[in-house]
């Protein structure tokens, strides 16, 4: 089997080593795919989101299957228009990506069919949702702009100047463009954080093992938000308890609640939960695998990828094994000093031979550099993923810090306390 991978971070590379592990798949392409990535990918450089040139690229090369592993492309109809020209396609069409695309969708979505979720009210208008904060006037309060805006729409505000700050920036100012001419404000929740992963073909279920990413830049939780500093799995907030009110309550709720509205979920559908004291609650749903909880839970994924990935196009995933390990995973990200914000690019990586440590002792994925002349050199704010698995998180986390010390490039920057809350969770 031919198989193009589209998109080009740490995801689709872990996406990549669990797809190879098949021997069916005789060939692999990422597009853009990475400097990393392709010491096990032949890469071409197309934008994920230029849908036009991916689907003629993925006719002219007629490959047999593609993953759409981003979630603009799944907005923008790749796997709508790749069926068009007859190939299959893992990944939910535009219609039921709208999930994650839009917030007014996914709230109204919840509201709809009693899905647990934060109350919130929904404005196309600035004037009126600033009438509303004030009115209701409790903080913190939370403002979302309703479109994809690169996992930064989403603004926490402490009182009113900065709610009604954040409704001038995103509707009026159009700090996230179109994204922004929707506003969900919503009731502010409270409780540990949850990612689960889950594969369904419309119709049945099968989540992975639970993960915890960290999203905020600095050690303790503070600092900015980013795409993610680090993830473990399993999360230990998510007891065996938790897993199945949330199969009863959110789950299979969400899955019928799409087939109902006419827009049946094939792919990978990503619950990010939280457990409050009223029980969990669904905080957002993505269309797709999140980055960086795919390098903790692929690798603790013992049935093969591929074909539980078919099974979800096919329909069929009723009968595909997910069989999950009980073992724990790590994942560390070396980030360019600066990011979020601004960063260097191109300073060298040491400490690799092929895009892996010569030892092993754990898995490199590569997020943002680029390979020329045998050379590794950054080109992103999250350049490498390293994750470690072993029989416990404690020993995971010692492996993936260990491997981590090995790399190093110019002004590298990672979290020192990644999965620290887990096990103080698990004592
Ligand atoms: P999102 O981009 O929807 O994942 O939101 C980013 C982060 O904002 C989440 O991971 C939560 O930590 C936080 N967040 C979003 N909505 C709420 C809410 N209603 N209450 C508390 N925190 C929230
Ligand atoms: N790690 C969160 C996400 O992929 O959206």
């Amino acid at each position: 089997m031919k198989i193009l991978v589209v998109g080009g971070g740490g995801r689709e590379h872990a996406i990549i080593r669990s797809l190879k592990k098949n021997p069916e798949v005789s060939e692999i392409w990422c597009a853009p795919g990475n400097g990393g990535i392709s010491y096990d990918a032949k890469c071409k450089a197309i934008k994920a989101t230029d849908v036009e040139a991916m689907v003629a690229f993925a006719k002219e090369e007629a490959f047999d299957y593609v993953v759409v592993a981003q979630d603009d492309p799944l907005a923008l109809g790749m796997v709508d228009r790749l069926a068009e020209i007859g190939i299959p396609a893992f990944g939910p069409d535009a219609k039921a990506a709208r999930i994650e695309s839009s917030k007014v969708f996914s709230k109204n979505l919840m509201k709809k069919y009693n899905i647990p979720t934060a109350e919130y009210e929904v404005f196309d208008n600035a004037k009126e949702a600033s009438l509303y904060i004030k009115e209701r006037g409790k903080y913190p309060v939370v403002v979302k702009a309703d479109g994809l805006a690169l996992g930064k729409g989403v603004l926490i505000c402490e009182d009113e100047a900065s709610a009604l700050l954040a409704v001038k920036e995103i509707m009026e100012d159009l700090k996230f463009g179109g994204a922004g001419a929707k506003v969900v404000i919503e009731e502010f929740l409270t409780g540990p954080e949850v990612s689960v992963l889950s594969f369904t073909d419309g119709k049945v279920v099968k989540p992975l093992i639970s993960s915890m990413d960290h999203k905020r830049a600095l050690d303790g939780d503070e600092g900015l938000n980013t795409g993610g500093m680090g993830t473990v799995a399993p999360n230990p907030y998510y007891t065996p308890e938790v897993a199945k009110e949330c199969m009863d309550k959110i789950f299979l709720p969400t899955i019928r609640a799409m087939a109902d509205e006419g827009c049946p979920f094939h792919g990978c559908l990503y619950f990010g939960l939280m457990l409050t004291p009223d029980g969990p609650k669904v905080i957002e749903y993505n269309c797709r695998f999140g980055d960086p909880e795919t390098q903790v839970v692929l690798p603790l994924l013992e049935s093969d990828l591929l074909t539980i990935m078919l099974a979800t196009t096919n329909e069929t995933l009723d009968s595909a094994e997910v069989i999950l390990s009980d073992k724990s995973a790590a994942c560390v990200i070396l980030a360019s000093g600066g990011y979020p914000l601004s960063y260097e690019k191109g300073k060298e990586i040491s400490g690799l031979t092929n895009g892996q440590l010569a030892d092993a002792s754990a898995i490199v994925y590569h997020a943002g550099d680029t390979l020329s002349d045998g050379v590794l050199k950054t080109s992103g704010g999250r350049v490498i993923g390293v994750t470690a698995v072993a029989g416990d998180l404690k020993t995971a986390l010692s492996k993936a810090y260990e491997a981590g010390d090995q790399i190093s490039f110019e002004k590298m920057y990672r979290r020192s306390d990644i999965g620290a809350r887990a096990l103080k969770a698990l004592n």
